[in-house]
């Protein structure tokens, strides 16, 4: 499967962003390598990796041994905010273990602890990608008004925001607020926050002759929200990805949604 055949998110720099992409976080070492390894075998073209979860070394094997073109592969790490003042190096690192020239997004993986650091930190993300070091860059973990901020000190609205989000945390509200800046929602840890035994999903599953978990993944890419499921397991990562043979009905959509707004 090439990347134009899969549903992205247009990102700023007409950057599209496959909407279901693979987690690596705890996925180190020889397993993380051939949990990589097959994801892209599957067809996942999307990466998610970090600085602090030390498998960016991996991650950039498995790609190259992939076989794929590096601009088959969206690959996204992440800035630990605690690098304030080391940014460019650690951005060289991340570079260098992945075995690229550049990255597809850079996050920053959470709000730095100082408010003071947060304008400085970002500007040294807008430097990185206008020197095309990145295609975009984004956040984690912040907070609509943490992206105000950042907006307002810099006209420059980060691409993504990576937050935990699943249908039993379903925030209609705080989905609105980014698409109401152009900012991509990016869903983390959707099968630690779900109880995939819940009668609503287990319902919805039948229905279409597919899992609980099926159905999570599903129920992002419907709502245009970025997926990033992890699994070392060769049989979930073939199944999580087999997720584009149906799709859920209006009505589905609502009943899951009212799972997070009870
Ligand atoms: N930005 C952040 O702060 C942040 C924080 C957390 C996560 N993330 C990113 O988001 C990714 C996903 O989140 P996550 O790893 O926390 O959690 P997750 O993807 O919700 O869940 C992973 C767990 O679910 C299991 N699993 C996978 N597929 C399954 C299936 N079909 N049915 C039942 N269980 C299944 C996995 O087991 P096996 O691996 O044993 O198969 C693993 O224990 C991470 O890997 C990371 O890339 C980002």
């Amino acid at each position: 499967m090439d990347l134009t055949d899969q549903p992205t998110a247009l990102l700023p720099g007409d950057v599209r962003m496959p909407l279901l992409g693979f987690g690596t976080w705890q996925a180190t070492g020889q397993a993380g390598y051939d949990a990589v390894l097959a994801a892209l075998d599957t067809g996942y073209r999307h990466l998610d990796t970090a600085t602090v979860y030390g498998n960016e070394r991996e991650v950039g094997r498995a790609v190259r041994e992939s076989g794929l073109r590096r601009e088959d592969v969206f690959i996204t790490t992440k800035l630990p905010p605690n690098q304030v003042g080391r940014e460019r190096q650690t951005l060289e690192a991340s570079l260098e273990a992945l075995g690229v020239d550049h990255l597809d997004l850079w996050l920053i993986h959470w709000p730095p602890r100082s408010p003071a650091d947060s304008i400085p930190l970002w500007r040294e993300l807008i430097a990185a990608r206008d020197e095309n070091l990145t295609r975009a860059i984004g956040v984690s973990n912040y907070s609509t008004a943490q992206i105000d901020e950042l907006i307002q000190s810099t006209e420059e609205n980060p691409a993504v925001n990576q937050i935990e989000w699943s249908p039993a945390l379903y925030d209609r509200q705080r989905h609105a607020e980014h698409r109401d800046r152009g900012v991509v929602l990016e869903g983390y840890s959707p099968f630690k926050t779900s109880d995939l035994s819940d009668p609503v999903l287990v319902r919805i599953a039948a229905a279409h002759g597919v899992s609980p978990a099926q159905v999570v993944l599903r129920w992002h890419i419907d709502h245009e929200i970025v997926a990033i499921p992890k699994s070392v397991t060769p049989e979930r990562i073939t199944a999580n990805f087999d997720v584009f043979h149906f799709s859920l009905t209006a009505e589905e959509m609502r009943d899951i949604d009212a799972l997070g707004e009870g």
